[in-house]
């Protein structure tokens, strides 16, 4: 399969802790390549529209508010099979379900503090990258 492109946050927890590059050296030897990356710190309202389609689960606020609480890097990952490949490599929401091995056992918190979020399909994968990139940011 021709190598395409997923979406990845990692997390307020994350950036606290001072693990993006542990966190980034997993995605790498997954086989995934950093072609756009940012440190931002989402505003309430970005977080709400990013998070839109969980606005009615009664984590929403709660989710909302940890994704605020602190920066976090937005990254484009580029590499064959990119979204099934980086759900893999994050394991599990939860931590305490994920496998041994992957970014949330081995770095995650909680099902909140889950360090990384990445996109469920390449459909979300375009929009999630368009929510926060504009193409001549994606150098592959
Ligand atoms: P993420 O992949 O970023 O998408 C939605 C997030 O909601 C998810 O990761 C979790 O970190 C967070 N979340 C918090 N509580 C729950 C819960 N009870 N069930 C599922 N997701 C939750």
């Amino acid at each position: 399969m021709a190598a395409n492109r997923t979406f990845s946050i990692i997390k307020p927890d994350a950036t606290r802790r001072n693990i993006t590059g542990a966190v980034t050296k997993m995605l790498e030897e997954a086989g995934l390549r950093v072609v756009a990356s940012k440190r931002i710190h989402m505003s309430r309202e970005q977080a709400e529209e990013f998070y839109g389609v969980h606005r009615e689960r009664p984590f929403f606020n709660d989710l909302v508010t940890f994704m605020i609480s602190g920066p976090v890097v937005v990254q484009v990952l580029e590499g064959e099979n990119a979204v099934q490949r980086n759900r893999d490599i994050m394991g599990a929401t939860n931590p305490a379900n994920a496998d041994v091995g992957t970014i949330r056992k081995e770095l995650a918190e909680s099902i909140e503090a889950n360090s990384v979020h990445g996109s469920d399909s390449d459909e979300n994968a375009a929009t999630e990258i368009a929510f926060f990139f504009k193409p001549e940011e994606i150098v592959g």
